[in-house]
């Protein structure tokens, strides 16, 4: 008896050691000293300046200086039309170090991958090799956590979630297939990560929807399968691009806000979808989003591609809420 005891505590030890190895990775990045955050949040740009992308980039760099922001969040669709080959390819160069050369705009920049950037090779935007070309660009893996004191920002993997991608011989699923296996353990991880988070303001960021009134739309098994989790466990925000479009939609049933940030670059697709949340806000058209965040406020804008603020708003906890 005494024997199966101890290989019960041994096993144990080796499925908290495996829990771990599990653990989605995350980096720190420290607020500004008196414990605040600024943030520019853009999505679907990476088309070479094209539609408006270089436009879009100086007025980033305008805001990005004025507001001295910490870091960049890509909503995704990195690089058009099917991400980026190798850490050499010039495209990356054309539609990033080229574009994005405002001071102001010289910070890290945390970026999750869209459907765009899975369709050649998916890996090549997480090789580490990349920051020698450029040092900004930080995708330490396809789902992670950015740890910033007053917010913890939640990186996810959206693109392995849509199921009709799966009949698609385009996409890259290295490190994904079987599809089900994935899911269920970025799910749990993501999970556990809220749970143990501490900070005031929970930040999920995807590339794809969970809710829109834009061209594309709600997904399904988004809506199925993430939201409950990010609900669950008090998530503040959800952002993600895909839909090029600015948006702002509140749930009707949780705290939670739906921001698309999707304006990087082309833009203007004149389709629209019905959503049964509250649509507070609608561009659809370029720009970018900015957030200034402190333990019990936040306070959010869309800009356009001439840099005109066209909607903001702020976001209160109270202090218990904060973790005072
Ligand atoms: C670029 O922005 C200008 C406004 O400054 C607009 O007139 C034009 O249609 C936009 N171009 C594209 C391709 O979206
Ligand atoms: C990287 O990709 C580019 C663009 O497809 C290609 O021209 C180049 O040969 C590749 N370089 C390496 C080292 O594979
Ligand atoms: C994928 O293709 C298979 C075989 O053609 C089909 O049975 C299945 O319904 C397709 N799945 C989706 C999500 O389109
Ligand atoms: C959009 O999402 C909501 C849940 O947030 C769901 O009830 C609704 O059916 C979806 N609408 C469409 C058009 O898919």
């Amino acid at each position: 008896m005494a024997r199966v005891g101890i290989m019960l505590v041994a096993l144990g030890a080796v499925v908290a050691l495996l829990q771990v190895a599990a653990a989605l990775p995350r980096l720190e990045h420290p607020p500004k000293a008196d414990g605040s955050l600024a943030i520019l949040v853009v999505g679907d740009w990476g088309r070479r300046g094209q539609f408006n992308q270089t436009l879009v980039a100086q007025q980033m760099g305008v805001v990005g200086e004025k507001m001295d922001i910490d870091f960049v969040i890509s909503t995704g669709d990195n690089i058009y039309d099917d991400g980026i080959a190798n850490t050499s390819d010039p495209l990356f160069k054309e539609s990033f170090s080229n574009i994005y050369t405002a001071k102001g705009l010289q910070k890290p920049w945390y970026l999750v991958l869209g459907n765009h950037d899975y369709t050649g090779n998916a890996l090549a935007q997480l090789d580490p090799a990349i920051r020698n070309v450029d040092s900004r660009y930080t995708v330490i893996a396809k789902s992670f956590i950015v740890n910033s004191g007053i917010a913890d920002f939640f990186l996810v993997d959206t693109t392995p979630f849509i199921l009709h991608y799966w009949n698609n011989t385009k996409f890259d699923w290295r490190g994904v297939a079987p599809r089900d296996t994935y899911i269920t353990n970025l799910l749990k991880n993501l999970e556990y990560a809220l749970t143990q988070s501490k900070a005031p303001w929970k930040i999920v960021v995807g590339h794809h929807p969970i809710s829109s009134g834009c061209g594309h739309g709600n997904n399904t098994e988004l809506e199925e399968l993430l939201l409950p989790v990010i609900k669950a466990h008090g998530a503040d925000m959800y952002v993600n691009g895909h839909d090029h479009c600015l948006q702002r939609i509140t749930s009707r049933d949780s705290p939670l806000q739906f921001l698309t940030s999707g304006g990087g670059s082309k833009a203007w697709a004149g389709k629209f979808k019905a959503t049964p949340d509250k649509v507070e806000f609608l561009y659809d058209g370029q720009g970018f989003m900015s957030m200034r965040l402190s333990k019990t406020e936040a306070h959010l804008a869309f800009f356009d591609v001439a840099g005109s603020v066209l909607h903001c708003w702020g976001l209160t906890k109270t202090a218990a809420a904060a973790g005072h």
